[in-house]
Parts: C-alpha cells; sequence; structure tokens
C-alpha cells in the first residue's frame, strides 16, 4: 500500500504520521501521479497547526512532481508516462502517490528534473502573481524600489532573482547577516537585517525618503504595521503569509493619513483557479528558470518519513531557499 503523511488532529509536528492509503483510479478530469519529489512550504505549517483549517484526517502538502500513472475521463493536457508537476489545493502531495484534480497539473519540461518542479511549483507561481500582477496603481517600471521580506525564503530567493531581471531594485528583509548576503547574492539591491536593524529608517535611507511603491509581506504579525510606513503615497501593502502570525484586526482608516494607501491580501489559489491560468502562468515560470534568470536553490532535502524535523527547522527559521521531501 502506498505511504502517506498525515494528521487526525491539529497541533505540533509530532502530530504527523506516516500511514498507508488505499489508493484508486483517477475519476473524470482528475490523473494519479506517483511522486519524484514533494515540495515543503509554511502553508503546510498553517495546515498542520489549523490556523487553516481542512477537513481530518488530512494529508499534508500542496506541491510535488513526478510521473502521471493515470489519467481521468475528460483530461487532454497530460498522458500516462507524462512528467509533471504541480502547485495545487486540495492538500495531498505529501505521498509517493495520489489521486488529484488534472488543472492545476502542467507538463515539466525536461530540462527541469524532479526535485527542481517540486521545490519550484507553489514559490515560483507564488513570485510569479506577486511581481507580475500584483502590482500598484501606477505600475512597477525598471528602477523602481519594491521591499520584500523574508528575502532568503523559499519565495524570497525566486523574488530576489526575478525583480532583478525586470529591473526592478529588491530591498530585502532577513533575519541575520547570512540570510542578507544570500538575498544580496540573488538579486537583492539591498539587504536589511529585521532582526537587528529598524527597517522603516533603512527603507527611507536608501529611498531617499520617499518610500517604495510595493511592500510584499509575508511574516503578518510582527511587519505589518511598520510596513505600512515604508511605502510612497498610492504605494501598495500586498500582504500574502502569516510567519510570525496572523495580521490582528485592521482599521481601513490608517490608510488614509500614510499616503492614501491600497492593501490587499492575496492568496496563490485563486491564481490558478483555473487550467488555462496555471499554465500560463507555469509557463512563465518555466520561462524565466529556461533562460537561467531564475535559478531554483534547493538548501535542504529530508526522507518523507522525516518531514517532522522538516518543520521543525523551517519553522525555527533554520531554512534558506527551498526544501524538498523525498518519498
Ligand atoms: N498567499 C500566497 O499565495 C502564498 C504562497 C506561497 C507562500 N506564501 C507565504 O510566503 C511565506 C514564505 O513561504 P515559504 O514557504 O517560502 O517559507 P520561507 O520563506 O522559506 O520560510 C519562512 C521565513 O519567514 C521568516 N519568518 C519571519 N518571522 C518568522 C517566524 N516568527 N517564524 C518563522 N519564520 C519567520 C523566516 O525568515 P527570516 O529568518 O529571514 O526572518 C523564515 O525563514 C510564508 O509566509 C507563506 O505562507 C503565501
Amino acid at each position: 500500500m502506498p505511504r502517506a503523511i498525515q494528521i487526525t488532529a491539529y497541533g505540533g509536528p509530532e502530530q504527523m504520521h506516516l500511514v498507508d492509503i488505499p489508493v484508486g483510479e483517477p475519476g473524470p478530469g482528475e490523473i494519479r501521479i506517483r511522486h519524484q519529489a514533494c515540495g515543503l512550504n509554511f502553508i503546510d505549517v498553517y495546515q498542520r497547526t489549523g490556523l487553516y483549517a481542512n477537513p481530518l484526517p488530512l494529508t499534508l502538502g500542496m506541491e510535488g512532481a513526478g510521473i502521471v500513472e493515470a489519467v481521468g475521463e475528460g483530461v487532454t493536457h497530460l498522458a500516462v508516462g507524462d512528467r509533471a508537476a504541480y502547485a495545487s489545493n486540495p492538500p495531498g502531495s505529501y505521498c509517493e502517490v495520489r489521486v488529484m484534480p488534472a488543472k492545476t497539473v502542467v507538463q515539466l519540461p525536461d530540462a527541469i528534473d524532479f526535485d527542481t518542479g517540486a521545490a519550484m511549483m507553489l514559490k515560483g507561481l507564488t513570485a510569479q502573481y506577486l511581481l507580475k500582477k500584483t502590482l500598484p496603481v501606477e505600475g512597477l517600471q525598471p528602477g523602481d524600489f519594491v521591499l520584500f521580506h523574508a528575502a532568503a525564503g523559499g519565495v524570497g530567493l525566486i523574488a530576489c532573482q526575478w525583480a532583478k531581471a525586470l529591473g526592478l531594485k529588491l530591498i530585502g528583509t532577513a533575519g541575520g547577516a547570512a540570510k542578507c548576503q544570500l538575498a544580496l547574492d540573488n538579486g537583492a539591491a539591498f539587504a536589511i537585517d529585521y532582526s537587528k536593524e529598524d527597517f522603516v529608517a533603512r527603507v527611507k535611507e536608501i529611498t531617499g525618503g520617499k518610500g517604495v511603491k510595493v511592500v510584499y509581506d509575508s511574516v503578518g504579525k510582527d511587519t505589518f504595521e511598520k510596513s505600512l510606513d515604508c511605502l510612497r503615497p498610492f504605494g501598495l501593502m500586498a500582504s500574502f503569509g502569516n510567519a510570525s502570525g496572523p495580521v490582528p484586526p485592521f482599521a481601513p482608516g490608517a490608510l488614509g493619513p500614510k499616503g492614501s494607501l491600497y492593501l490587499t491580501r492575496q492568496t496563490l489559489f485563486t491564481h490558478i483557479a483555473t487550467r488555462e491560468s496555471t499554465q500560463a502562468m507555469a509557463d512563465e515560470l518555466f520561462a524565466v528558470v529556461g533562460s537561467g534568470d531564475v535559478k531554483i536553490r534547493i538548501d535542504q532535502r529530508y526522507p518523507l518519513a522525516e518531514v517532522a524535523q522538516a518543520h521543525r527547522d523551517l519553522e525555527a527559521r533554520k531554512t534558506t531557499g527551498c526544501t524538498v521531501l523525498l518519498p
């Protein structure tokens, strides 16, 4: 019987158990995929703790790459034997083999290996929609400053490189000198160690007092308020995560005196709601990876059975770049 990592109750990493699960045939619009690698994402932590609730028992995991084993009725873009990769709802990628909706699964180009495919889909598609579709009213032009928190993480290092390719001056924040150097080595124009430095003051200094056009904030509770003070008038606060905890309730009235700011809370799953949008975004991602503009760094690998350690390391801020789990 194929093995999977499941939780039956929300809680810490110890709630994740390796179990045998039966896997059947794909129904209409579904495929069965045998994973060669699975991606680790911070959303897996939110789903494990119950911050993002799902029905239990739950096989965790939102990202993977492998070989298509069976194709259900009506699926035309994938065939048995295809190399494929995805970022997808519903969860369930922490396993050897699964049946899942085909619409968010795309063919993986031959030049991209399975580990890279599993590492890059959720994080890379997120960097894509943030930098290309989550824009201030005036748009983003080469030379513009943006602020990107947690710049040495999985999404962060992809965003640093992609922003540079777009000609943007990305100011990255990260915890510690080594992570700041990593962000700089990957294309950030400036890096701020927000564990030591006042990032609002540093952003003002770097931008000559003007502020940035967009803040991309996945840290949440610890950075939200101060991030608003980094924006120039009409700037966009793009909140997309809660690594430090959810942002507390917020009064929109505060946006006015700070410069008629815009606020949005984005999720990848709106962007990849259709097969067409998923493919278009994936094509852009494969193009920047194929050209070498964006290199996918896999800094950690764990056997799938050791996923608890992977979660501990991610939550303890010990990881950089992407992490894959090997079934
Ligand atoms: N909404 C969406 O569509 C979407 C999609 C993908 C990812 N995300 C979000 O984007 C963020 C990055 O995801 P990822 O998977 O690539 O993770 P990651 O960036 O590799 O790891 C999270 C990083 O957040 C920073 N952090 C700050 N405060 C933290 C705290 N109290 N506890 C733990 N980490 C903290 C740490 O970097 P430092 O040590 O440098 O501070 C840590 O390495 C996550 O918040 C995730 O939920 C959102």
